[in-house]
């Protein structure tokens, strides 16, 4: 089954501008509940905006994006809130994290925009995604202070927080050593194999290379 199919979706910055933009022409593809999908190509290339898309981040100029056979309901602000903070959960390659808050307040965060039942609960489940992201240990301290990596393990666990379907990565590992990006490759993967949909954008063809499927775009059109 497709958890997201895209129908001629098209992306212009600025339309009818003299600084118009066509990020994105006429892309037309499925992706499949549970895959692990690596999207590479050229800087410039449309990764970021295509992933914006899937995340209800940006909208689309033309085309229709579906999720789960409905369309995104980019028009409506409540549907929207709602889709990205439950459905879907962003990994960016500058983390995004309060840095004067601790861990544990950081991965709070999305659960406080949901109906998590309060903060006592929210801190629970908080605490369990700091877990399967492998730093259950890191709760009490502060995001500005941790390394790279466990930088990247907190937003992991925020976007874990409200139990995604999908996990939508943009370039998560842009910031860091190979180590450490392969020990963060390896939790997405694991994620993955628990039954996660996840998309990567990365520039690190070794990182692609352990993606089941990878899509290539070039000014905006996808080469397979
Ligand atoms: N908010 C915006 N306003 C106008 N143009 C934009 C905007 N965001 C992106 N673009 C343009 O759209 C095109 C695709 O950008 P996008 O950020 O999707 O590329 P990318 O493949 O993610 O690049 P990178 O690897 O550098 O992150 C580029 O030409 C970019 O300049
Ligand atoms: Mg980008």
């Amino acid at each position: 089954m497709c958890i997201f199919q895209l129908n001629g979706v098209t992306k212009i910055y600025n339309e009818g501008k003299e600084n118009a933009v066509t990020a994105l022409h006429d892309i037309s593809l499925n992706i499949e509940e549970g895959e692990l999908l690596a999207i590479v190509g050229e800087s410039g290339s449309g990764k970021s905006t295509l992933l914006h898309l899937l995340g209800g981040l940006d909208v689309p100029t033309s085309g229709e994006v579906l999720y789960n056979g409905k369309k995104i309901k980019y028009k409506s602000p409540n549907w929207l809130a709602d889709y990205r903070n439950c459905e879907v959960g962003f990994v960016l390659q500058d983390f995004g994290l309060l840095m004067a808050d601790t861990a544990l307040e950081n991965v709070c965060v999305p659960l406080l925009f949901s109906k998590s039942g309060g903060l006592h609960a929210a801190r629970r489940t908080a605490k369990h995604a700091l877990e399967l992201a492998g730093i259950g240990n890191l709760a009490k301290r502060k995001a500005g202070e941790l390394s790279g990596g466990q930088k990247q393990r907190v937003a992991i666990a925020r976007a874990l927080a409200n139990n995604p379907n999908v996990i939508l990565a943009d370039e998560p590992t842009g910031a860091l050593d190979s180590k450490t990006s392969s020990e963060i490759v390896s939790l997405l993967m694991e994620l993955n194999q628990q039954g996660k949909t996840v998309v990567i954008v990365t520039h690190d063809l070794s990182i692609a290379e352990k993606c089941r499927r990878v899509i290539r775009l070039a000014d905006g059109v996808v080469h397979i």
